[in-house]
């Protein structure tokens, strides 16, 4: 069965709410496993199939832990081509997480990026976790066999 890994970080709970989003719409889509959690191994990277990344935008950039778990994964070589890579993230002002972390996933692990990026002005309205459900279920989607 095919494998989304949902990780994020979330220090007032707004990208919290994203992420369990992204994770309802994700199995809306039969036949996908669905994980989400706050951190995960390398090699439990290169075991999914996509990998949806979020993180709220502090001091414009992600936080600490999304970073060292990308440079963790970048240390140790995983191999990540052509998997499926998205990113979300609540911000308040300028909210440069979610590309940053798109940047990377493209550019050092080559992986394939989902056309739709979430982001939410601090606590994510109905809209927004809309946008979340349907990011959840596009990923899911492109990895479904
Ligand atoms: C100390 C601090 C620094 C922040 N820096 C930024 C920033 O550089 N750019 C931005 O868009 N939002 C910034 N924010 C706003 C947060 O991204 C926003 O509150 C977001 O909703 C937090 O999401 P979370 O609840 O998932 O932690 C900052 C907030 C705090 C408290």
């Amino acid at each position: 069965m095919a494998k989304i890994l949902i990780l994020y970080d979330s220090q007032t709970g707004n990208t919290e709410k994203m992420a369990e989003a992204v994770a309802e719409g994700a199995r809306t889509v039969p036949n996908i496993e669905v994980e989400i959690k706050y951190y995960a191994h390398p090699e439990e990277l290169a075991q999914a199939d996509a990998l949806i990344f979020g993180s709220p935008t502090y001091y414009h950039d992600m936080t600490l832990p999304i970073k060292e778990m990308l440079e963790e994964a970048a240390k140790a070589d995983i191999e990540l081509k052509g998997k499926v890579g998205a990113a979300f993230g609540s911000y308040g002002w300028s909210g440069e997480a979610p590309e940053l972390i798109l940047e990377i996933l493209k550019n050092r692990f080559g992986m394939q990026i989902a056309e739709l990026k979430a982001m939410a002005l601090y606590e994510p309205s109905k809209d927004k976790l809309d946008e979340c459900r349907k990011l959840g279920k596009l990923v899911a989607e492109k990895i479904a066999k």
